[in-house]
């Protein structure tokens, strides 16, 4: 692979941030990360300014660790040996791996990068291409100084090394320059979430219409086990309207499902909570994702919907699915008949739900349900979107058909269901760009890298922490916003994020950078 040529640096004009493309190349993850440059090009600051320590394996904080401080050089062979063994044990779990070293001994970056391979994981060298001059100058500033001829061997050694990267199968080589100064930017100021409106009147009267559903809606899973639910949820909300996310959902189940918590978890009714979150919100779409319809006859969600549609100002969106957990059912004395049955109540149930909903009171007969009058009052307010949850094949024909979207799993698989959806609609006839191709996302999010790792290690049962950190894409708001606006390029319209472990609203506020992933 040839080499990105180093940019030019351009005329200094007073302080100025680095060209983010050179301090901060897009980068596999996880992956191997081998930096080469000599001592003073900025290795450890590069690392240490998108890595956590423990990505780092250093061969002068293992001198410290084995010998008597970074630059004893007798301990070297002992920080090798350790530094051999932790990136052997790191790779071969899938964890990224930066090795900060000059980078200089071809035998060994060969070595890396079969263990690279063997692990099935990408493998990058990042080349700091600082000019001499300013390595010299750091060199002299430093406590522990480099003799002069030792770093003028080491800068030759690193154009060496440089020109045989080329041939030695690196997924990319980059060259980074970094900046003088590498303090990173200000965090944003956050907001905190404001006080609730109080319904005296109605309260989104003066607020900006709403979007509608394109965009991040959160969904609200997991509730606080103590008596402050009014207060909680009202908070949450709060924080998910200052985000500036499209909507809210929350699951409907009737007991605690084992994906996100005990049986005994709380998990409060959903058109009950939402008809209090329309009081206190303003812009977001509310609504469930999804409601089963073997829990409630379809009149009867059609009712509850029509109310929080009235109750909201027309916010209310509607995820209905085939129901799947049986001992709920059995638990509240409903039945649970088999798919196909279930798939057909799926069916009449969303057409009950129209009919309900069209103007007038007039008797209805269509294909699968007759009702002799339709009087559903107080009516909704605009639109009411329908989204079906669920990627089998006749899940996703109803939602093509009935429907106006879709929901599926964000993984690769759910979207190559999504793709199956699209076509569905294409060939019933329906303009892919009137519905919403939506999907479930159950991201791993952190302020930081390291408090993504953390909330990695808090959360991950006994699933490794690469496939856990894999599976829930766990990074910062950043890279989730970069990740959800590459699926717009799916037809990809709005994303339903569930953040594993969301407790607070500092969590929903964090959000807020994914609130323009959809435009
Ligand atoms: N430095 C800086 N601005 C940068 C990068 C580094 O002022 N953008 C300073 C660091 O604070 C440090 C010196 O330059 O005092 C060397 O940086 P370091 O990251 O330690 O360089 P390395 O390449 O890791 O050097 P060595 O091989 O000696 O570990
Ligand atoms: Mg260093």
């Amino acid at each position: 692979m040839v080499p990105e040529a180093p940019t030019p640096e351009p005329e200094p004009r007073g302080p100025q941030l680095p060209d983010p493309a050179l301090r901060d190349p897009a980068l596999p993850d996880p992956a191997l990360v081998v930096l080469v440059g000599a001592s003073g090009s900025g290795k450890s600051t590069w690392a240490a300014s998108r890595f956590r320590a423990a990505e780092v394996v250093s061969s002068d904080t293992l001198r410290g660790l084995v010998g008597s401080g970074p630059h004893d050089l007798d301990a070297s062979t002992d920080a090798f040996a350790l530094l051999e063994h932790i990136v052997q044990a790191r790779l071969g779990r899938t964890l990224t791996t930066v090795v900060d070293t000059l980078g200089s001994d071809a035998a060994r970056r060969r070595r890396w990068l079969d263990l690279a391979r063997r692990a099935g994981l990408p493998a990058v060298v990042v080349v700091l291409d600082t000019p001499a001059s300013v390595c010299r100058s750091r060199n002299a500033a430093r406590e522990r100084a480099v003799p002069a001829r030792v770093l003028t061997s080491q800068l030759a050694s690193v154009t060496g090394t440089v020109a045989a990267l080329a041939d030695e199968g690196w997924d990319a080589v980059h060259h980074v320059r970094p900046a003088a100064d590498a303090t990173p930017p200000p965090a944003p100021a956050r907001t905190s979430p404001p006080a609730p409106p109080r319904a005296e009147s109605t309260p989104w009267a003066d607020a900006p219409a709403p979007r509608g559903l394109r965009g991040v809606v959160l969904q609200l899973s997991r509730f606080p086990a103590d008596d402050d639910l009014l207060p909680w949820v009202t908070r949450m909300a709060g924080a998910a309207e200052a985000a500036g996310l499209a909507g809210l959902a929350l699951m409907d189940h009737l007991v605690q499902i084992p994906q996100v918590g005990r049986a005994w978890d709380p998990i409060p009714e959903p058109w009950v909570t939402l008809g209090a979150l329309a009081a206190v919100t303003t812009r977001l779409q509310l609504g469930t994702l999804v409601t089963p319809v073997t829990f409630r006859a379809p009149g009867i969600t059609a009712k509850a919907a029509a109310t929080l549609s009235a109750l909201s100002g027309g916010r209310c969106f509607v995820g209905v699915g085939a129901g799947w957990w049986d001992r709920e059912h059995a638990a509240y004395g409903l039945g649970f008949p088999g798919a196909r049955e279930r798939l057909d109540a799926l069916e009449a149930g969303i057409e009950t739900m129209r009919a309900l909903w069209a103007p007038g009171t007039k008797p209805y007969a269509g294909r699968l349900v007759s009702l002799p009058e339709t009087t559903c009052y107080p009516r909704p307010v605009g639109s009411m979107p329908v989204l079906v949850g669920g990627s089998g094949e006749r899940t996703l024909r109803i939602a093509a058909t009935l429907g106006d979207g879709c929901n599926v799993p964000s993984g690769e698989g759910g979207l190559a269901r999504l793709d199956r959806y699209l076509e569905l609609v294409r060939e019933h006839g329906r303009d892919p760009g009137e519905v919403h191709a939506t999907v479930l996302d159950l991201p791993v999010v952190g302020r930081d890298r390291d408090d993504a790792w953390a909330r990695v290690e808090r959360h991950r049962g006994r699933t490794p922490a690469a496939a856990f950190a894999a599976r829930h894409h766990a990074g910062t708001p950043a890279e989730h916003r970069e990740r959800l606006a590459r699926l717009v390029g799916r037809g990809v319209t709005t994303a339903f994020v569930a953040p594993v472990g969301l407790a607070t609203p500092e969590d929903v506020l964090a959000l807020a950078p994914l609130a323009t992933a959809f435009g």
